[in-house]
């Protein structure tokens, strides 16, 4: 059995509980001082202030040794301190603040080039869809997409990922949605499922097929658009799900993209094949997708940014996650997200990054925590609950991770920080000192 002790942590700030969220809840934050963590096999087992008794907590584990500590001894990167399998490691935190890992809820992680080429564009003034209707935005990215091997989507990727892992994600999803076509969505697809056996972080997988209509679709009007959901639904969802190649179905529900009527006839059938809808809605119009997350279910609704009075009625209704992704509402220099009135109506709310070579070149989820704290006024509480407890709740895993309670997988991060404001105050620099994924103390 692995045993792990973090001690001395100055600072232990941690939503609780097993669900998302929403209200007064969203910024209750269970603040713990000179603590500690005990792990076995990369579950917490005890949480505590003061002094650890390490007799008491380790009677029950292997031999119940209380003897058994193996020493102090620095951690060393990706492994486990102590070689003996009935020490305990122990792990100093120095007085630092310590949180549950980061969950990044929402990325587009796997694609074939980035669209530096699209700033000059933006710069002068075209607007999002205008560059997406001329052939360019999404669609250049598929084409790019389609044209790289799958071991190079995996290496870009993989570059990322060893990113956001240094500053403090610990799990993430990732969309398909650049491939469009069979063999492309399973490569994107595929190549996640190569990532997973790469990354100490958690990876989920989205399938996001209906992302946009693909050109040689496009071409032929209505008919094609109409043909390409076909495919969609009758084989592409279908083999996805058998494959296990993804947990959650996504559709961007946009004007000039597709409607609430296409979006609620693909949500049904991923829904048929076991894929938890989510939906990407009200990002640049509104034209109702909340609608459609209340009536499928959706387990989040994503971007929400021209969300209206009776939208946030609907999520709160369908007990839908709102998951914000300030840094797209930064980047395309438009207004954002109504975060204070969301979380005012009782919606949960996430945030998360939307790393992608359009909207968002962002893969750093402590600047998405800096921008919505500034731009949604939400409190380092509150943000702290968006990216942990809320992120893991949008994933369906806020049962095993998301916050530092006994039962829960010692996902963690140790912040050379002295409280949880800084966290939110400080840009820009990247305070990480440690990072725990299952137990494991990565520096
Ligand atoms: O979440 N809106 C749709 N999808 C992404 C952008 C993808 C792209 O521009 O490549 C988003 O903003
Ligand atoms: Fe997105």
């Amino acid at each position: 059995m692995k045993r792990l002790l973090i001690e001395n942590i100055g600072t232990l700030a941690t939503p609780e509980g097993n669900s998302a969220r929403g209200g007064e809840l969203q910024g209750k934050v269970k603040t713990l001082h000179n603590a500690y963590i005990y792990i076995e096999d990369g579950i917490i087992k005890a949480v505590g202030e003061g002094e650890a008794n390490i007799d008491k907590l380790s009677a029950g584990a292997a031999g119940g040794k209380a003897d058994a500590l193996g020493g102090k001894s620095a951690p060393s990167k990706g492994k486990l301190v102590g070689d003996n399998e009935d020490d305990i490691s122990i792990l100093d935190a120095e007085g630092m603040l310590v949180t549950p890992g980061l969950v990044d809820a929402h990325t587009h992680l796997v694609f074939g080039e980035w669209r530096q080429n699209e700033l000059e564009k933006k710069l002068k003034g075209l607007s999002y869809l205008t560059i997406l209707a001329e052939g360019g935005g999404i669609l250049s990215t598929v084409k790019a997409t389609r044209g790289a091997a799958s071991e190079e989507l995996v290496e870009k990727a993989e570059g990322i990922l060893d990113e956001m892992f240094d500053l403090g994600v610990t799990t993430l999803e990732a969309k398909s949605g650049y491939g469009l076509d069979r063999e492309n969505e399973l490569k994107q697809l595929e190549a996640i499922k190569t990532l997973k056996k790469k990354t100490p972080i958690e990876l989920v997988s989205t399938f996001m097929g209906a992302h946009a209509v693909p050109k040689e679709y496009k071409e032929k009007g209505g008919i094609g658009r109409e043909e390409y959901i076909d495919f969609l639904i009758d084989e592409l969802i279908p083999e996805v799900a058998k494959k296990k190649l993804a947990e959650f179905c996504d559709v961007f529900c946009e004007k000039d993209v597709f409607s609430r009527e296409d979006s609620m006839r693909i949500l049904d059938a991923a829904k048929k094949h076991g894929l938890t809808p989510k939906i990407h809605t009200d990002e640049i119009v509104d034209i109702g997708g909340t609608m459609v997350a209340e009536e499928t279910g959706a387990i989040s609704a994503e971007h929400l940014i021209k969300c209206s009075n009776e939208g946030i009625k609907r999520l709160k209704r369908a007990g839908a996650i709102a998951c914000l992704l300030p840094c797209t509402s930064f980047y395309l220099g438009v207004e954002y997200a109504r975060a204070r009135d969301m979380i005012n109506e009782g919606v949960p709310v996430a945030m998360a990054t939307d790393f992608n070579p359009g909207s968002c070149p962002v893969s750093n989820i402590q600047l998405v925590m800096n921008v919505g704290c500034l731009n949604y006024r939400m409190m380092p509480e509150e943000v702290l609950t968006a990216v942990t407890l809320n992120g893991a709740a949008a994933l369906g895993r806020a049962d095993r991770i998301g916050s530092i309670e006994v039962g829960k997988q010692a996902d963690i991060v140790i912040w050379e920080a002295p409280d949880l404001a800084y966290l939110c105050y400080r840009m820009g620099s990247n305070p990480v000192s440690k990072v725990v994924k299952k137990g494991i103390v990565y520096e």
